[in-house]
């Protein structure tokens, strides 16, 4: 029997940060044993917000490379950008024509990201998740490894899915369903433990990059928002003290635990002794791959190959989708 599909994407946007990987990168590596796995560096979306030409270039390499040093295997699953296959555009133009300005104007990443200045913010912005559902659909992908924080635009791909089936009265997509693993599904910022870690907070103290060195990871944990109350004796307590529910969380992710065990194994003890083996365990599990995502940044030669390569195995797979969403929109 073929395996289910799975796709999932990350923006070119900076560096990749511990949040991306323990919400989601993470998981992608442990889902290529048993699914068909297309993972995607989405350029396209990464423009709905200005970028320096140059840095996006540079960007999308960085995240190229730290997504084989994680441990996605580009000969195994399907690794390419996402500007390099048409299906993606062409499929979003019809999923405008598909989805509601009402289901939009729901969606909470935009109200985010666009501020208080909505009227100056790009089409593309409000139109992301529809570009979104395409890259889903654009592969008929039925699983869809993510973060929390993209749970609402999962939903929306499913509703895209439904009418666009009902509107032309067939079964052509499948209703996408989101994978939301493990402990940390959510990490937050170091510096305040009700925003979620993300590569658009302006201090680069609230977020563990996947290029930080081990002096940097250090650093952060050390400075890591804590409260002044002793360490908790049950997982209950950690409901209302959510800097040191995040770094618990954190831990427990990277160390392959559950956040019990590790209240289990700090009741009692010292923040800072709580921070020194959180540290330890970020750099011994971080350190290797971000030797390892140096060693393939240095040769961009090998990353533009794998993407193309990517690409083209890609666009095999999207071609009678989209030939076929064509005919039943009625393109001829
Ligand atoms: P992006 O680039 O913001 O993030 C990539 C992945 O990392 C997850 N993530 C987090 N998980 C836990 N805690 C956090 N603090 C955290 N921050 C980010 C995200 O949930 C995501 O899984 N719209 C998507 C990219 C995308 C996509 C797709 C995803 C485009 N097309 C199709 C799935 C399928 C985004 O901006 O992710």
């Amino acid at each position: 029997m073929a395996k289910p599909r799975v796709f999932s994407g990350v923006q070119p946007t900076g560096n990749l940060h511990l949040g991306n990987y323990l919400g989601a990168i993470r998981n992608w590596v442990g889902l290529q044993a048993d699914y068909e796995c297309i993972y995607c560096v989405v350029d396209m979306h990464a423009i709905t917000i200005w970028q320096d030409p140059a840095d996006l270039a540079r960007a999308t390499r960085e995240v190229t490379a730290s997504l084989i040093a994680a441990g996605i295997d580009p000969t195994h699953s399907v690794l390419f950008n996402q500007s390099k296959v048409a299906a993606h555009a062409e499929t979003a133009w019809i999923f405008n024509c598909v989805a509601r300005m009402g289901w939009l104007n729901r969606m909470t990443q935009f109200k985010e990201k666009a501020g208080k200045d909505r009227e100056n913010a790009s089409v593309g912005l409000f139109a992301y998740p529809n570009l979104m559902a395409a890259d889903i659909l654009a592969y008929q992908a039925t699983h869809v490894p993510v973060g929390e924080d993209q749970k609402q635009h999962l939903e929306l791909a499913r509703d895209i899915a439904q009418k666009f089936n009902f509107d032309y009265g067939v079964e052509h997509f499948p209703a996408p369903e989101p994978l939301i693993l493990g402990e940390a599904t959510r990490v937050m910022s170091l510096r305040d433990g009700t925003k979620k870690m993300s590569k658009s907070d302006a201090s680069d103290q609230s977020r563990i990059n996947l290029t930080d060195s081990a002096d940097d990871i250090e650093l952060k944990i050390r400075r890591a928002k804590t409260d002044p109350a002793a360490l908790p004796e049950t997982v209950e307590e950690l409901e209302t003290r959510p800097e040191a529910r995040n770094l618990y969380t954190i831990h427990a992710a990277l160390g392959d635990e559950s956040v019990a065990d590790v209240v289990a194994a700090f009741a009692g003890k010292q923040f800072s002794d709580f921070k020194k083996a959180m540290t330890e365990r970020a750099v011994s599990r971080l350190g290797p791959l971000t030797a390892e995502m140096r060693r393939l940044v240095a040769d961009p030669g090998y990353i533009d190959q794998v993407l193309r390569a990517g690409a083209e195995r890609a666009n095999a797979i999207a071609e009678p989708i989209l030939a076929e969403t064509k005919r039943i929109v009625g393109f001829i």
